[in-house]
């Protein structure tokens, strides 16, 4: 019986210091994450875009409500959060799993996670096919390496990326932001072009590409001989060159490409069947 009241008097004390201690459990496990500007990554460190440089870089992804924008290594969810803003669906992959839980609750409090969502993966590992913008700040040695996979993306793909270029692929646009950036403030565009290179059929001549990236050169042979082909470009499925003082402008579409002649007519070519 005595044993009782001991009890009795014992529980509640014994209660009170067990909510205290769960109490203080909760809330040091509720103090959020902070980043540390500089802190490891799995093949680059963590620096922030500026956001004067994120809204530029968007704008030169001419980003709207139709696109589909993946941030390879999004930090702490800013750029696919701006992309969600502008009414895109964005993509952030990032291989810190706490900066992925820091950029999910980011985009919660800017109310876009139902456009803004977070992937932890290594960027090397994924599959980034299905975007139609891809935004970057990783290193030059990181570009290249995705080079090759970025080039077989889906033609007018726009790929942006913070500070660091693709080696010999010069960029379609480059901007240098003044206004709130210190460090980090040039961003370069890349469309990835169609592929043209090789023998086309352009009316009774053949159409000879040479492509470098967006960049054309070639040849016209036809019965009266061989013409050079000047000023050949492409942005994305656009193609522009010029014949003969004439400009050809025009879309490629698979194995066919077809548009105006400054002259006043059209064009069509089709793609030998002979390399
Ligand atoms: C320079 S920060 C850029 C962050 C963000 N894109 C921005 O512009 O503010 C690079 C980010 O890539 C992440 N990262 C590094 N290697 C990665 C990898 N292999 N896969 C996915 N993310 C990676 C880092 O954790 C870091 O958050």
């Amino acid at each position: 019986m005595q044993a009782f009241f001991v009890l009795r008097r014992v529980w509640p004390a014994v209660l009170l210091s067990s909510f205290l201690i769960a109490a203080g459990a909760c809330a040091q496990g509720s103090k959020e994450f902070q980043p540390q500007v500089g802190q490891e990554g799995k093949d680059v460190i963590w620096v922030p875009t500026p956001q004067t440089l994120v809204d530029k870089m968007l704008e030169m992804g001419k980003v709207t409500e139709h696109d589909y924008v993946i941030d390879l290594g999004s930090g702490d969810g800013r750029t696919v959060i701006t992309a969600a803003k502008r009414g895109a669906k964005a993509l952030g992959i990032e291989y810190n799993p706490e900066m992925v839980e820091l950029s999910r609750r980011n985009a919660a409090r800017e109310g876009v996670s139902n456009r803004a969502s977070f992937t932890k993966a290594d960027l090397f590992e994924s599959d980034f096919s299905q975007a139609t913008v891809i935004t970057m700040f990783l290193l030059p040695d990181i570009n290249l390496k995705l080079r090759p996979k970025i080039l077989n993306l889906k033609p007018g793909t726009r790929i942006v990326s913070n500070s660091f270029t693709m080696g010999d692929w010069s960029a379609d646009d480059t901007v240098n932001v003044k206004d709130n950036c210190i460090s980090y403030c040039t961003a370069y565009l890349w469309i990835v072009p169609a592929k043209v290179e090789g023998n086309w059929q352009l009316g009774d001549g053949e159409l000879s590409l040479k492509q470098t990236y967006q960049m054309l050169s070639g040849t016209l042979t036809r019965a009266g001989g061989t013409v050079p082909v000047a000023n050949g470009k492409l942005q994305g499925d656009r193609i522009s060159f010029n014949i003969g003082g004439l400009l050809y402008t025009g879309r490629v579409v698979g194995n066919s490409m077809d548009g105006t002649i400054s002259s006043g007519g059209n064009w069509k070519a089709t793609r030998s069947a002979k390399p």
